[in-house]
């Protein structure tokens, strides 16, 4: 069975990663890192989710805030004050052991074995990457929930031009974008497009991702004009369950770090030279451009 690590920051939709990752593959360990909500509060989260479904996964605590980009508030408007949606007291403890250590660690110790699936900002991964480059190299697969290509008019959640995970720590992702690692890009053009309704969510019967989902839900609908709400994060472990149901494109990526465009993914879409060098000797990564939308919601709720 595929080993997995996730690395989140764990709002509502990461929650629907883990429980799916965790359902289908073997989720060996989870690292935190800021976004949704400060790392601490997302170390807690993990460790909660491992206590409702009564899981003996290891949680690492990461990065406390972006590689150089000035800190942006946590996103509790979309995903409640504690990140999960504002129903449950959370008993447990924001101390953990080292994520990126552990990252390191667990990939140099198996090499190739190890898919790590990233649903947060990448801050964690490019420390890694920076402390540890053959991780690059011994990686089986990176899975990156990120990024926005303008395919069905997604263009960006944060700003005209940025996806969240992106946006929060540009620096990061285009560190871990510009390395040789062998990385898939699920992207909000085909996250966007699969959003599961309350019935639909209902359905499932897990009482903790119904509970969890309401406030997000309210939110997707009144406040994006959603008919549901998008389960971005899912989308990574539904890649790795059934490629066949997203359409893929094979180029290098970049970030813009800067400006007004900070936090927009980019690829070379053109033939024009000079603005061609900065993708020189770039590996290219997949890029999910398109999704059948009914195939993944039906596995997705088949599983959970
Ligand atoms: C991403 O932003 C976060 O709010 C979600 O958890 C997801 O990882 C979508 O842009
Ligand atoms: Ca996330």
């Amino acid at each position: 069975m595929r080993k997995i690590i996730i690395d989140t920051d764990i709002g509502v939709d990461d929650a629907f990663a883990l429980r799916y990752g965790s359902l289908l593959f073997d989720l060996i360990g989870i690292t935190t890192v800021d976004g949704n909500v400060p790392v601490d509060m997302a170390t807690k989260n993990a460790k909660f989710f491992c206590k409702i479904y009564d899981k003996n996964i290891r949680v690492y605590k990461g990065a406390t805030r972006p590689l150089t980009a000035t800190p942006t508030p946590p996103s509790f408007d979309i995903h409640g004050s504690d990140g999960l949606g504002q129903v449950y007291d959370n008993p447990c403890s924001p101390n953990a052991g080292n994520a990126v250590n552990y990252l390191i660690e667990t990939v140099k110790n198996h090499p190739n074995e190890i898919t790590v699936v990233a649903v947060g900002p990448l801050t964690n991964i490019a420390i890694a990457l920076n402390l540890y480059p053959q991780f690059a190299e011994q990686v089986k697969e990176l899975i990156i929930m990120g990024g926005a290509f303008g395919h069905h008019g997604h263009t960006g959640n944060m700003s005209n031009f940025a996806e969240f995970n992106v946006f929060k720590d540009p620096d990061a992702a285009d560190l871990v974008l510009s390395s040789p690692a062998p990385i898939t890009i699920v992207p909000l053009d085909v996250t966007n497009e699969v959003q599961i309704t309350a019935e639909e969510i209902q359905s499932t019967h897990d009482e903790f991702l119904i509970n969890i989902s309401k406030f997000y839900l309210d939110f997707s609908i009144k406040q994006k004009g959603f008919n549901g709400m998008a389960v971005h994060d899912a989308l990574t472990i539904a890649y790795l369950n059934n490629p066949d149901n997203f359409k893929v494109i094979e180029k290098p990526c970049r970030v813009i770090t800067k400006g007004i465009a900070a936090g927009q993914t980019v690829i070379p879409i053109s033939n024009a030279r000079s603005s061609n060098d900065c993708f020189k000797g770039l590996k290219s990564h997949k890029i999910c451009i398109d999704v059948n939308v009914s195939a993944v919601k039906q596995e997705l709720l088949k599983a959970l």
